[in-house]
């Protein structure tokens, strides 16, 4: 079975892999993207890149529904056992690691932003996260600037690499370029945009840029749409 990326609007994502369904920043009963539902969706893993709502409201919910493991960073875990998530339920770690998990390995990567939990908890620091997949690496930026360690992380080997460009929250359209030429991804997908008129974006303007100026493929989804590697 081919590894498939489908865009559940935002920054919310399911990555269907190796037999295992991963929902990455369960944000899906008040995003105005999603195409579901937080109680239609199935998975068996859940990844939480940082605290703020538009990526952990519904991970408690949809973790205690299905029973999948979350896995993210210490604090989140933590948080997320306080909203009555198993403990053996979280799989915590912390930027830099990174783990075997049945579906491949995980690397918690940085990233440059803020991570406060809803209820004003801490979140830890943000991340991003190194996807090592039976079809390859994917990585997923989540919110975040612009670094120039981007280019540690693209010598892992990209196949995809999913970017934010709404710009206001994370990087917009201009510095997500940057991203592409950092990273040297096969294929590019932009996510993070046109969920709420601060973050409206032209992302078909931004991936002809992207392939005039870099060597990779630039694929623009909407929400519920799907990208397959291969
Ligand atoms: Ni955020
Ligand atoms: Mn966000």
């Amino acid at each position: 079975m081919a590894t498939k990326l489908t865009w559940l609007g935002h920054g919310t994502w399911l990555i269907e892999t190796a037999g295992h369904r991963v929902l990455l920043d369960p944000f899906l009963n008040d995003n105005p993207a999603a195409p579901v539902k937080a109680d239609q969706v199935e998975c068996d893993f859940i990844l939480v890149s940082h605290g703020h709502f538009d990526h952990v409201a519904d991970a408690a919910a949809v973790a205690k529904r299905t029973g999948a493991t979350v896995i993210a960073i210490f604090e989140i875990c933590q948080w997320l056992q306080g909203q009555g998530v198993p403990e053996e339920k979280t799989w915590a770690m912390n930027l830099g690691g990174a783990c075997q998990q049945p579906f491949g390995r995980v690397k918690l990567t940085p990233a440059l932003h803020s991570s406060t939990l809803p209820d004003g908890s801490s979140g830890g620091d943000p991340g991003g996260f190194l996807l090592s997949l039976a079809d390859g690496n994917v990585y997923f930026a989540c919110d975040t600037a612009l670094f120039s360690d981007m280019e540690l992380i693209g010598r892992a080997g990209l196949q995809v690499a999913v970017l934010p460009i709404g710009d206001n929250f994370t990087m917009g359209p201009e510095d997500a370029l940057e991203a592409v030429k950092l990273l040297r991804p096969q294929c590019v997908i932009p996510a993070h945009y046109n969920t709420w008129p601060p973050i409206a974006q032209d992302a078909a303007a931004w991936a002809r840029d992207v392939e005039q100026q870099t060597d990779s493929r630039a694929v623009v989804l909407e929400p519920g749409q799907s990208y397959t590697l291969g």
